[in-house]
Order: C-alpha cells, then sequence, then structure tokens
C-alpha cells in the first residue's frame, strides 16, 4: 500500500526571463522571452510527487492577491488537495526572480518568500493531524525556519519518515539533523551543512558520514554532472546522470526530489528510488519551467525502463 506523502513547504510565482547569456553583477543584458508560472521548491516537488503518482497533499501558504490565485487555479487543474493552501491577511504571495541562459540552461534565481515566509504556529497547528497521519514528509529551507522546526517536532514524534531537501542552502544545527531521516541536499548545500568539499564520489562518501555521524539516517546527494550519489547504514551507490537534451534545468532538484519520495512511498528502496529521482529530474530538463515541467508517470516509467531494465 502507498504511504501517505505530506510536502510542506513554498509557494513562490515564478517570474522568467530567458537570455543569450546571465548578466554579471552591474550588467543589463537583453533578454529574449519571459514567463510566469507556479514555482517555490515545496510546491514543484509537491507537483512532481503529485504528478508521478503520489498520494500527496502540499501545506503552504499565499497572500490575497492575483499571485495567490496562480497557485490555487494551477492546483484545480491538476487535481491536487487544495485544503492546507493557507492565505496570509496581510502579506503578498512570494515570487522568484529567474534568469535562465538559453544557450547551457543554467539560471540565476533570487527568491522573496512572502506569505510562505509567514508561516504561524497556529497554521501549523490546523495542519498538525495531517502531518501525524503522513508517512513521508518532505521539507525544504523555503518557508520560515521556526515554522519548519515545529512541523519537524511534531513529525518526528509521531514518527513520520522526515525527508529533508536543504535548499536554499542554509546552516542547521545537530538538534535538527539528528531528527531527519533522509536528507538529500546538492552538492553546494552538502557543503554548507557538512563542511566537505564534493568533487568526486569518494568525497560524497566523506561527506555522508558527516551526516550520517550527525544522526541522519540515510543520505542522498545529488552531484549534477556526476549524477547522484545515496548512502544507508549498509552501503553506497552512485548512479550516472542521464543524458538528455537539457532547455532549462531550473526544477530539477524538485523534480527529483518528487519522484524520490513518491517512489519511496510506493516502498522501493533507498538505491531505486535514487534511480528514479534521477529519471524524474533528467526529464524536468527537456521542458520550460519549474512546476509544468514534472514529468507524467507515464513518461517516467517509459525513461526508468529504458535506462534501468
Ligand atoms: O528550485 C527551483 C525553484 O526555486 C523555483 O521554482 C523558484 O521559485 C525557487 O524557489
Amino acid at each position: 500500500m502507498k504511504k501517505k506523502v505530506v510536502v510542506f513547504g513554498s509557494f513562490v510565482v515564478d517570474l522568467t526571463g530567458r537570455t543569450p547569456r546571465l548578466p554579471v553583477p552591474g550588467e543589463t543584458v537583453m533578454g529574449t522571452s519571459f514567463a510566469m508560472g507556479p514555482g517555490g521548491k515545496g510546491s514543484n516537488q509537491a507537483v512532481a510527487a503529485h504528478r508521478a503518482g503520489a498520494d500527496m497533499t502540499l501545506v503552504t501558504k499565499v497572500g490575497k492577491d492575483v499571485f495567490g490565485t496562480v497557485a490555487t487555479d494551477f492546483y484545480k487543474e491538476e487535481g491536487m488537495d487544495t485544503s492546507y493552501i493557507f492565505e496570509d491577511e496581510s502579506k503578498e504571495t512570494g515570487c522568484a526572480l529567474i534568469s535562465v541562459d538559453e544557450n547551457t540552461a543554467q539560471n540565476e534565481i533570487v527568491v522573496i518568500s512572502g506569505a510562505c515566509g509567514n508561516i504561524t504556529p497556529e497554521d501549523v497547528e490546523k495542519s498538525r493531524s495531517l502531518i501525524e497521519s503522513a508517512g513521508i514528509l518532505l521539507l525544504q529551507l523555503e518557508i520560515n525556519l521556526d515554522a519548519l522546526y515545529k512541523v519537524i517536532d511534531i513529525a518526528h514524534e509521531a514518527g513520520v519518515t522526515i525527508v529533508l531537501n536543504p535548499a536554499p542552502a542554509a546552516e542547521l544545527s545537530d538538534e535538527v539533523l539528528r531528527k531527519i531521516d533522509i536528507v538529500t541536499p546538492n552538492e553546494t548545500e552538502a557543503q554548507v551543512l557538512t563542511g566537505v568539499k564534493i568533487e568526486n564520489e569518494a568525497d560524497a562518501k566523506k561527506a555522508a558520514k558527516v551526516f550520517m555521524d550527525k544522526g541522519v539516517k540515510e543520505v542522498v546527494i545529488t552531484l549534477g554532472s556526476l549524477g547522484a550519489f545515496a548512502m544507508d547504514q549498509e552501503k553506497s551507490e552512485l548512479v550516472e546522470r542521464l543524458n538528455v537534451d537539457a532547455i532549462d534545468t531550473t526544477g530539477a532538484g524538485d523534480a527529483f526530489n518528487g519522484g524520490f519520495v513518491m517512489a519511496l512511498a510506493e516502498g522501493k528502496d533507498l538505491f531505486t528510488a535514487l534511480r528514479y529521482g534521477n529519471v524524474t529530474g533528467a526529464l524536468s530538463v527537456t521542458k520550460l519551467g519549474t512546476a509544468p515541467s514534472m514529468p507524467s508517470r507515464e513518461e517516467i516509467n517509459a525513461l526508468y525502463e529504458k535506462t534501468y531494465s
């Protein structure tokens, strides 16, 4: 039976400009196109898990404004549960200013969290029974940290498996990390949290051991061109990056996390789930945008079969 997935995280509206190259500080470059759409790491990961077939509920917060309706309209179209989309009385919906280099598919992002950076203790209390009933809770670092810590405490006490994607990079105390079951940083985030600079598989192993010494049970590190690495109490493995025609890498990490938790919720082991994450991330970079670029379960299954069977 599938475990229930709860994603507690950010929603922001992505304002994305494509450009022949990213500007250096102080420089203006002419862009070629603009798009507005649903984003935020929490929401993107929730959409990825939902499209991948997970039984998923998202908890997030928007403002009482037009950007807030971008979230609710999109979720309704997707057939997602909107019962835990809180509304802030005074704060505006967050937004992200994104520039995508159309030659390299790389991006630069500034996030203004707005309403989802103002999740109150009351919002968390209203979500308590949902969190306690989850099989897997997926978290990121784009909401206010006081709310995040309270959510972690509730889930930890209830014995819920906590998966933390520590993005964007921030320092976390050992007290917080010891309550996390699985951590899924990229190489930069892993370096911030462990002090280990990661350039190869041996470095990834070293960083994973630091996480485990802090009490994290299992570690997944996405390594860009090197692929993705996972380590549990018994073994570790690096799976190669998939070769696809990338046009926009924004949200690839979110796609990875959504596909990864979907597989865990279906009872797959860590290393199989890593492959589902890898495939979901690879498919997302072949389309423009973040949430709208998340692949369907059919697309995931087809690439998974082709790659790993
Ligand atoms: O991970 C990509 C996301 O980061 C974007 O959707 C943007 O909103 C920022 O939160």
